[in-house]
C-alpha cells in the first residue's frame, strides 16, 4: 500500500450549510490526515482554470457559477491510497447513487451541488495540490 496525497475541496453548498467541520472529521475518521487546509473564495478565472478539463461540457457554466458563489475549503489529505480512499469517503458524484454514510449521501443535494471534490488520479492530485498550495504549506 502506498502513502499518497490528494486534493480535496469542500464546496460552497457544504461550507454555507455549516458542514465543513463534520466533513473534515469524516476524513480524519477514515485515516486521511490533513496536511494543509485553507478557506478561500474562487474567482471566476480560478474556477474556470481548475475545471478546465470540463470546458465545453453542458454543465461547465453552471459548475463555475456554483463554485464561485461562496467560500470553499481546500485541503490536502494524506494516507494509504489516499486518492481512492478519499473518493470512497465522498461517495458517487451524484448523491442519488452515493452509498449510505458517504459525504455526498449525507450532505449533497444534487450532482451539481455535491458538497465536495476529490482528485481522480495521483497525477491530477499533484496538479490540483499545486493549484492551491506551495510545498512549504504541506505539513
Ligand atoms: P467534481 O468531482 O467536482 O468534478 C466535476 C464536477 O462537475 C462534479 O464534481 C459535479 O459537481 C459536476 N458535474 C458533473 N456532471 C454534472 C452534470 N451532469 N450536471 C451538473 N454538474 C455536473
Amino acid at each position: 500500500m502506498a502513502i499518497e496525497r490528494t486534493l480535496s475541496m469542500i464546496k460552497p453548498d457544504a461550507v454555507a450549510a455549516g458542514n465543513a467541520g463534520a466533513i473534515l472529521q469524516h476524513f480524519e475518521d477514515n485515516g486521511l490526515r490533513v496536511v494543509a487546509c485553507r478557506k478561500t473564495q474562487l474567482t471566476q478565472a480560478q474556477a474556470e482554470a481548475f475545471y478546465a478539463v470540463h470546458a465545453g461540457r453542458p454543465f461547465y457554466g453552471e459548475l463555475v457559477e456554483f463554485m464561485t458563489e461562496g467560500p470553499i475549503f481546500a485541503q490536502v489529505l494524506e494516507g494509504e491510497n489516499a486518492v481512492k480512499a478519499h473518493r470512497d469517503v465522498m461517495g458517487a458524484t451524484n448523491p442519488k447513487d452515493a452509498a449510505d454514510g458517504t459525504i455526498r449521501k449525507l450532505y449533497a443535494e444534487s450532482i451539481g451541488r455535491n458538497a465536495c471534490h476529490g482528485s481522480d488520479s495521483a497525477e491530477n492530485a499533484a496538479i490540483e495540490i499545486a493549484f492551491f498550495f506551495a510545498a512549504s504549506d504541506l505539513l
